[in-house]
């Protein structure tokens, strides 16, 4: 009989990207499946074999335990692949509904993303993971409900061990499937595997291997790809999820190195960003070449009809945006005025209504943002902040304190402090290792190795208390900091925010630390790799 592949996953793209196919070396399926086949009669299943390069190496797995006759089960969407790997052809989603328990699930299920993920698979999918009480997102990729739904299936003292991407350690909508997993088994253990294991592969993935194993300890793990291939006795090391980090971006780091870090971060007493103020997102204009003014431009519509607006990090070069410096930018013509009117059109002078007429005759006013505001012009939510943040960083990032309070377009984070006579400090300060480590441990990284801070994620970081002696170090990491030294101005606010009780060593570890993830989010590097 002759299965046609549901048509559904063949659009938008080539067969093997909308099926999700990234294929696992052998030598990676048989470590995985020689952890989680454990007993001759196991029952072992792969949820989307291909063509059954895990059923290969359980049944080897299980020939070894001295099993005659070893027989694994495959599922796989794809007429080809099934037939290839002598696998069940159905969608997992629809087959998962009516089966029975297993012992051992092992796999690399697809990464389709959430705008291909077929609506029939994720209707059915979701609906099962509401059932166990889970809350789907529909920026899911497939991945995601494949794990939670194989969990339903594994007994009790069953192994599950998946290739998965390395965005489970990360995003946002997989937070509660993060959670879940920890309440779900003893052990959830996370291993990095070695550069050349996934040579061809976009998209960075990890290990994920989960039991209730008793014994040793418990929690979220790591272990070596090194030791995993070794087998028995699998030594691994605790890497708890820090409270005051909702991602487990944290495994990124050593086992030493998480200590270290834990340790003294212990002894800081930092609290989170929110508890001295709240970082909001710059004003959406719509189209920041037509509303964002030079001085020259901003003259002709007239003072009363614009404000001063910050609108790129390159003119954000220290810690803080003097008046001179705002004059400069002036003077050199930076965009740095905001047409900001909610004025009727046959109300404003002629000047502004000509440009008016100009943005209509451009389209502006089609703009997805425009078009859904009334009048198009009314740029909304323009208020003046204390302080800025870098939404992306180079570098590092870093708080900008305001002389005079500015506005700032969406490429910048705006702050307002409860407290705005601390605001010097509270900029100051940020640039201390730990909550730079703290950035690079929340933020998100993406090609060519910049760093983002959403305003979720801004709010959570950890900052020092704003203590009096900041004061004495802010013109020079100023300085620094326009001269690009980072490490200089790094060192000259460590010095003033440690306590005594943190030592030198540790303090220099960390910096290290710091160094370390900061080199990873531009070339990529591991913890236990
Ligand atoms: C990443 S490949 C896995 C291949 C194999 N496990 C390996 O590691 O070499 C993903 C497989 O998932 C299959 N697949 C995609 N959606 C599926 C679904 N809803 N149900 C079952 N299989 C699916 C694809 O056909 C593809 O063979």
């Amino acid at each position: 009989m002759t299965v046609v592949l549901d048509s559904r996953y063949h659009q938008n793209g080539s067969p093997q990207k909308t099926l999700g196919a990234v294929y696992t070396p052998p030598r990676v399926a048989s470590a995985l499946a020689r952890w989680a086949v454990r007993g001759v009669s196991n029952r072992v299943l792969d949820p989307a074999c291909g063509e059954g390069v895990f059923l290969a190496a359980a049944r080897t797995r299980l020939a070894d335990l001295g099993d005659r006759q070893p027989t694994c089960l495959g599922v796989d969407i794809d007429p080809l692949a099934a037939s290839a790997s002598g696998a069940i052809c159905r969608d997992f989603f629809e087959w998962v509904q009516l089966t029975p328990m297993f012992d051992a699930i092992v796999g690399n299920p697809p990464f389709i993303r959430s705008h291909l993920f077929p609506e029939g698979s994720r209707t059915i999918a979701f609906q099962q993971m509401r059932e166990m009480g889970l809350h789907p997102s529909r920026l899911m990729s497939t991945w995601a409900p494949f794990i939670a739904l194989t969990c339903k299936i594994l007994s009790r003292k069953g192994r599950l061990a998946f290739v998965v991407p390395e965005e489970l350690l990360q995003v946002g909508y997989a937070e509660e499937l993060r959670h879940f997993l920890l309440s779900r088994f003893r052990r959830v253990i996370v291993c990095f595997p070695t550069p050349d294991l996934f040579p061809s592969v976009q998209q960075a993935v990890v290990l994920l291997l989960c039991d209730n194993e008793l014994s040793g300890p418990q929690g979220l793990l790591t272990i070596p790809f090194a030791h995993l291939e070794d087998g028995p006795p699998y030594p691994v090391s605790p890497a708890p999820p820090w409270e005051w980090c909702s991602k487990w971006t944290h495994l990124f780091l050593s086992p030493k190195d998480r200590e270290t870090f834990s340790d003294s971060f212990r002894q800081l007493g930092f609290k989170p960003l929110r508890e001295y103020g709240r970082v909001e997102v710059g004003v959406v204009t719509g189209d920041n070449g037509y509303f964002i003014l030079t001085e020259t431009e901003a003259k002709q519509v007239g003072d009363e009809f614009v404000t001063p607006i910050i609108c790129g990090a390159r003119d954000l070069k220290g810690i803080r945006l003097s008046n001179d410096d705002f004059r400069l930018l002036v003077k050199r013509e930076r965009p740095t005025y905001l047409l900001h009117t909610s004025t009727p059109v046959d109300e404003l002078p002629p000047k502004l209504q000509e440009r008016l007429q100009q943005g209509v005759e451009q389209g502006v006013n089609r703009r997805y943002k425009c078009r859904n505001r009334e009048p198009w012009y009314a740029v909304p939510s323009v208020w003046p902040a204390d302080a800025l943040l870098l939404r992306q960083a180079g570098e590092v990032p870093k708080i900008v304190h305001l002389d005079k309070k500015y506005a700032s377009t969406d490429t910048i984070h705006r702050i307002r402090w409860k407290q705005p006579v601390l605001s010097k400090r509270h900029a100051v300060g940020f640039l201390n290792t730990w909550t730079l480590l703290a950035c690079e441990i929340m933020g998100r990284s993406y090609g060519g190795g910049v760093l983002e801070l959403m305003p979720s994620e801004a709010n959570n970081i950890p900052l020092p208390p704003p203590l009096s002696n900041l004061d004495t170090v802010f013109d020079n990491v100023d300085e620094k900091m326009r001269l690009r030294r980072f490490d200089s101005a790094i060192e000259l606010v460590d010095a003033v925010v440690m306590p005594p009780r943190v030592t030198h060593a540790q303090e220099n570890d960390c910096r290290n630390i710091l160094s370390k993830l900061i080199r990873r989010r531009k070339t990529r590097e591991n913890g236990d790799g």
